[in-house]
């Protein structure tokens, strides 16, 4: 059994952005299914203080941390964690409350302290091991918002001997977030002598790189699929850390994420209308209504629903729909829903398309857990046109709900999408390589093609929904991982 503390800034569903957050729930769920002694750590939000069903246990008195010359205080409180199985045993949560840096809007900010409060989390996580006594065999943290404990570890905790024998692996959900801060913070990292450490060049060009960080000093690094552990080492994908990702790919793994198949299965979710299964499949027509009609359009039988629920970010290849969408909504009977939030220039984008396709287009903007289940279980096809994709989790649920992915064939879509071919009957969705308008208009014009013929929608509809995409297999990968990394530390020794 390995002790393993996971270290996030999201856990679903009680501080969610995007899928790092349904990761946080999921892995650790399935580490702690796998016998693992599993406790996670995370910022108390404004959004968990808000929530009055949930019990909090106050755990010890205050614990005040200097950032150089500022100090701040937190307390440390466990809650139960999200999980939906009470009889499983499930990993422990621990808060990090700290009101001054987290009680506000929303869970990421663009205020001067941003790296102050992820400084915060990360080192409350090890005072919180310190306290509960607790060595912990792995560190796993995520993401630039947790990539310096690695380093904080080595350096301003190295004193204590309680994590001799504790390993850090960080794992690189989007390498498109970096954390980069002036030089100007490095006082509050305490550092000292071991400034030195931190990546010289940039600090001579006047900033600091906390994923960059990470990736030097965590003893193992994971990206969220295979193909996305490659790109990164590329230019093209590896948003300047290429060549440091390219010379430590001895201890870069790519696991794929799996989804959470309690929250997200057709036949149990209760969040859509009508529950059904690969066997029976009528219950989808039903949703489909809903959906429609949710979304203010005219239920239709026979119109094919392709559905978005994205971030509204670069990330996500919406420049593709730019003229290719248009040319699909005049020149044919279908429908497009869209739900989502984030930059302007693509809301504005589906709020165009909305006003000049009124009959065949809706857009919603805003977050909506409810709506993106009923999107999912609603539509017949499923679009996400990336510019690039760690892993992605929609187009795993879709799948399951028979809903087929049209997706750009790169990073974690290519790893869980595989290509129709009706000659063989084999396949789970359509996969473009060119990031072109072109690109959407072939793949679209594809699936809707292969849409008008039943039997052959029926096979891929059937392939898709037969997908095993739970986080059995993956978590066990981590734990392999973990495990060889722990007994190296034992070894070393
Ligand atoms: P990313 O983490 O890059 O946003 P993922 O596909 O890994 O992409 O995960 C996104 C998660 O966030 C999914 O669970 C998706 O359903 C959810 N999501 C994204 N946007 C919205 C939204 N506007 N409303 C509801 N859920 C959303
Ligand atoms: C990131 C990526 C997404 C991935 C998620 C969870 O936000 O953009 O592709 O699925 O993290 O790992």
């Amino acid at each position: 059994m390995l002790k393993i503390c996971f270290v996030t800034s999201e856990l679903a569903p009680l501080a969610k952005v995007g899928g790092l957050a349904d990761v946080s729930q999921a892995l650790p769920a399935a580490l702690a299914q796998l016998g693992h002694d599993v406790r996670v750590i995370l910022p108390r939000y404004r959004e968990l203080k808000t929530d009055s069903d949930r019990q909090f246990v106050n755990l010890d008195n205050t614990i005040a941390l200097e950032f150089g010359s500022r100090a701040h205080s937190f307390q440390i409180l466990e809650t139960d964690f999200p999980d939906k199985d009470p009889s499983s045993q499930a990993p422990r949560l621990f808060l990090v409350d700290c009101p001054e840096l987290f009680d506000r809007t929303g869970i990421y900010g663009n205020q001067a302290d941003e790296h102050l409060r992820f400084l915060m989390l990360s080192r409350g996580a090890i005072e919180i091991c310190q306290r509960l006594k607790w060595a912990p065999d792995i560190f796993h943290v995520n993401d630039w918002q947790t990539a310096m404990l690695p380093l904080l570890l080595k350096t301003v905790y190295g004193w204590d001997s309680l994590f001799h024998s504790t390993r850090s692996v960080l794992t690189i959900h989007n390498i498109g977030h970096q954390g980069i801060f002036p030089t100007d913070v490095l006082e509050d990292l305490n550092l000292g002598d071991a400034e030195t450490l931190l990546h010289q060049q940039d600090l001579s060009e006047g900033h600091i790189n906390f994923l960059k960080t990470g990736l030097l000093y965590s003893d193992l690094l994971t990206a969220v699929s295979p193909t996305y552990a490659k790109e990164i080492q590329t230019s093209e994908y590896g948003m300047g850390l290429e060549h440091l990702l390219s010379a430590r790919r001895s201890v870069l793994h790519g696991i794929v994420n799996g989804i959470d198949t309690e929250v997200w299965n057709p036949s149990t979710d209760n969040l859509i209308p009508a529950q059904f299964s690969a066997a029976d499949r009528s219950g989808k027509q039903h949703n489909k209504f809903s959906l429609l009609e949710t979304m203010g359009l005219e239920p239709n039988h026979s119109a094919p629903v392709i559905g978005i629920v994205s971030r509204l970010t670069a990330q996500k290849g919406f420049e593709t729909l730019y003229e290719s969408m248009p040319i699909l909504l005049s020149e044919n009977d279908v429908r497009l829903v869209v739900l989502g939030s984030g930059q302007p220039e693509y809301t504005r984008f589906f709020q165009t398309l909305q006003t000049q396709f009124s009959d065949k287009m809706a857009f919603h903007d805003g977050f909506n857990n409810k709506l993106a289940h009923l999107i999912e279980a609603g539509s017949d096809i499923f679009l996400m046109p990336s510019r690039y994709e760690p892993c992605g989790l929609n187009q795993m649920y879709s799948q399951n709900y028979g809903t087929i992915p049209v997706v750009r064939n790169t990073g974690g879509l290519a790893d869980t999408v595989s290509q129709y071919d009706e000659t063989t009957g084999q396949g789970t969705g359509i996969l473009f390589d060119d990031f072109t308008n072109q690109g959407v208009l072939w793949a679209v014009r594809r699936a809707l093609e292969l849409y008008q013929d039943p039997e052959q929608w029926y096979q891929l509809v059937s392939n898709a929904m037969f997908q095993d995409f739970s986080w059995n297999k993956s978590a066990q990968q981590y734990a392999q991982i973990f495990e060889r990394l722990s007994n190296l530390s034992v070894l070393k020794r």
